[in-house]
C-alpha cells in the first residue's frame, strides 16, 4: 500500500473511532436509557446525508485526574452543519457517552466555533443537551467555557432563531444556555433541568423530592414555564424542531418562508357567526376560532400546558406564517394573569424580533385581582405583555371576539399600541369593565337605599341594561376610531388576510436607543 493509501486509511480508521464516541459499551448504556447517541440524533434530525461535522478529532488538554490518558476523540459534543427542508442549520449534540457529555474547555470551544459560524451565514442554531454539566476534572476552565457559550447566546439572541432541546440531564448553570434560546423542548421522563439537584434540595431545605419531580418535562412545561415543548419521544422532538423551523425566518433580516396552500382565502365560515353564547359568563372554545380562521386548521401551539388562559402559537394566513395570540375563555375565563402575561410577552417579543406579523383574538374579563397576583407582581408582569406589543413594529391585527375591559382591553394591541387594524365581532364589549362591576361602582349607594329585594334587582337589571346598551357592544369604540371595522365573524379569515396583504410593506422604527429598559 503506498503512503499516500496508508494515510488515508489511518484517517478512516479515526474517523471509525470518533464516531464510536465513548465506545461501545456506553452506547448500549444509552440505548437502555431510551436515548439515542448523538449522532443518531443529528441524523434522525437533518436532511439525509446533509450533515457535515466540524472537530471531530478535537481532544481535551486537562492533566488533572490522570486526564491526560483518557482522551476521545471529539471530546463529548458533535458539531457542524446541515439542512432541514433545505434549510442551513447549526448544530450541536452533547454525546453524553463521553465523560457524560460533560463540558470542558474544548467542548464548549466546540460549541462557539459553530454558534459563530450561525452568526455569520445567519442561520438558526440547534442545541441538544445531554450532558453531568461542567467537566469536574477541568474546574474554571469548564465554567470559562459555558461563560463563552452564555455570551454567544446573548449576542444570537433576536439575530438567529436559537432551539434547545433537552434529551437527558441539564443541570447547575449548564441550564442558562438553553435558558438563554428561544425555545425548549424536553423529552418526558428522560430529560430534566434544575439549578440544585434532589441531594441538595435535600440538605438545604429538606425537602424530599425526585428528579422528575424538580425538573421534569412536565414540570418545566405546565408549572414554571421554562421549557415551551415537551415530547414523548425523541423522534417527536425532531419533527417539532423541523415543523418549528418551518414558521421561522434564518435570520432577524429574513421574512419566514412562504407555504401557498390550497386553502381558500375567502372561505367562509358559518360556525363562528354561532359560536359566542348568548350569556356573557359561559364559555367557548378559542381553539375552536383558530382553527377555522387558519390555513387548513394547522396550528403549532407554543406553551400549551402553561398559562392556559392565553393560547399564543404559530399559523399561517394564506401561506404567511403569523404568530397567534389569543385569550381562552375556556379557561379561567381568559384572564390575564402572571404567568399568562408573561407567556403572550416572550412569545410577542420573539414575533417581533423576527418578522412574524401578530394576530391577536381578544375576549378578556381583565386582570386576575387578588393578593396572590398582586404580591408577585401583576403590575410589573402585566407590563411586560403591554410594553412588548407596544414596542413590537411588525404588522399587528387585532380581533376583539367578546370581551375586553380595562387594562387588558388596552394591553391585547389596541389601537393605540400601535395596532395596525383592529377589527371587533358585534358581539364585542370593549368597556372599561363589565356592568356588574360598573353598576357596583356607579350606584351602589342608590341600590343599597332600596329595602324592598324585588324593588332592588329591578332597579339593577334597569341599571345594567342601561349600561350594556351604552358600553357592552363594538360601537361606542368604532365611533371614535379605536376599532376600524366590525365584521361578520364567518368573514374573519378573509378579513385578516387582506389585512396581512395591505400591512406588507409596513415600515416602523423604534426611537435609537442603547437597548430598552423593558420591566423585568
Ligand atoms: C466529569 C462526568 C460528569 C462531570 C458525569 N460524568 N458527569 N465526568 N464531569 N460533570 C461521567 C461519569 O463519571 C461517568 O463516567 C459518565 O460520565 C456517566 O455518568 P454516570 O454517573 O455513570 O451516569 P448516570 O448514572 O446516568 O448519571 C448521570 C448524572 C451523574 C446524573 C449526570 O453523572 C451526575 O450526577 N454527574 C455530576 C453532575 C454534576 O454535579 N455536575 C456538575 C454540575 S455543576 P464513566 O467513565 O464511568 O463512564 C455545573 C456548573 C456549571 O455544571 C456552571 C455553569 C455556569
Amino acid at each position: 500500500m503506498s503512503s499516500q493509501l496508508e494515510k488515508i486509511k489511518e484517517l478512516i480508521e479515526l474517523r471509525e473511532k470518533a464516531r464510536l464516541g465513548g465506545g461501545e459499551k456506553r452506547i448500549e448504556s444509552q440505548h437502555l436509557k431510551g436515548k439515542y447517541t448523538a449522532r443518531e440524533r443529528i441524523a434522525m434530525l437533518l436532511d439525509e446525508g446533509s450533515f457535515e461535522e466540524f472537530d471531530m478529532f478535537v481532544e481535551h488538554r486537562c492533566h488533572n485526574f490522570g486526564m491526560e490518558n483518557k482522551k476521545f476523540l471529539g471530546d463529548g459534543v458533535v458539531t457542524g452543519y446541515g439542512t432541514i427542508d433545505g434549510r442551513l442549520v447549526y448544530i450541536y449534540a452533547q454525546d453524553f457517552t463521553v465523560f457524560g457529555g460533560s463540558l470542558s474547555e474544548m467542548h464548549a470551544m466546540k460549541i462557539c466555533k459553530i454558534m459563530d459560524q450561525a452568526m455569520k451565514m445567519g442561520a438558526p442554531l440547534i442545541g441538544i443537551n445531554d450532558s453531568g454539566g461542567a467537566r469536574i476534572q477541568e474546574g474554571i476552565n469548564a465554567l470559562a467555557g459555558y461563560a463563552e457559550i452564555f455570551q454567544r447566546n446573548i449576542l444570537a439572541s433576536g439575530v438567529i432563531p436559537q432551539i434547545s432541546a433537552i434529551f437527558g440531564p441539564c443541570a447547575g448553570g449548564a441550564v442558562y444556555s438553553p435558558a438563554l434560546t428561544d425555545f425548549i423542548i424536553m423529552t418526558e421522563g428522560t430529560s430534566y433541568m434544575f439549578l440544585t439537584g434532589p441531594k441538595v434540595v435535600k440538605t438545604v431545605t429538606g425537602e424530599d423530592v425526585t428528579q422528575e419531580q424538580l425538573g421534569g418535562a412536565s414540570v418545566h412545561t405546565s408549572k414554571s414555564g421554562v421549557a415551551q415543548f415537551a415530547v414523548q419521544t425523541e423522534e417527536d422532538g425532531m419533527k417539532l424542531i423541523r415543523k418549528l423551523l418551518s414558521y421561522l425566518p434564518q435570520n432577524n433580516l429574513e421574512d419566514p418562508p412562504l407555504f401557498p396552500n390550497d386553502d381558500p382565502i375567502d372561505r367562509l365560515e358559518d360556525s363562528l357567526n354561532e359560536i359566542i353564547p348568548d350569556s356573557p359568563n359561559k364559555p367557548y372554545n378559542m381553539y375552536e376560532v383558530i382553527g377555522a380562521i387558519i390555513d387548513n386548521g394547522e396550528f403549532l401551539e407554543v406553551h400549551a400546558d402553561y398559562a392556559r388562559n392565553i393560547i399564543v402559537g404559530f399559523a399561517r394566513f394564506n401561506g404567511q406564517t403569523v404568530g397567534i395570540v389569543a385569550n381562552q375563555p375556556k379557561y379561567l375565563a381568559g384572564v390575564l394573569d402572571i404567568n399568562a402575561s408573561r407567556k403572550g410577552a416572550r412569545f410577542v417579543r420573539f414575533c417581533d424580533a423576527f418578522n412574524i406579523p401578530i394576530v391577536s383574538l381578544v375576549d378578556v374579563p381583565g386582570f386576575l385581582p387578588g393578593t396572590g397576583q398582586e404580591y408577585g407582581g401583576v403590575i410589573t408582569h402585566g407590563a411586560k405583555l403591554l410594553y412588548a406589543y407596544g414596542e413590537a413594529t411588525v404588522p399587528k391585527i387585532t380581533v376583539t371576539l367578546r370581551k375586553a375591559y380595562g387594562g387588558a382591553h388596552i394591553v391585547m394591541s389596541c389601537k393605540q399600541l400601535r395596532g395596525d387594524i383592529n377589527y371587533a365581532w358585534p358581539s364585542a364589549e370593549i368597556a372599561v369593565m363589565g356592568a356588574e362591576g360598573a353598576i357596583e361602582v356607579l350606584y351602589s349607594k342608590e341600590i343599597a337605599a332600596e329595602k324592598d329585594p324585588e324593588k332592588r334587582a329591578a332597579i339593577m337589571e334597569e341599571k345594567k341594561n342601561e349600561y350594556n346598551r351604552l358600553f357592552a357592544n363594538p360601537y361606542n369604540a368604532a365611533r371614535y376610531g379605536y376599532i376600524d371595522d366590525i365584521i361578520e365573524p364567518r368573514n374573519t379569515r378573509f378579513r385578516i388576510i387582506r389585512a396581512l396583504q395591505q400591512l406588507q410593506t409596513k415600515k416602523l422604527v423604534n426611537p435609537p436607543k442603547k437597548h430598552d429598559n423593558l420591566p423585568l
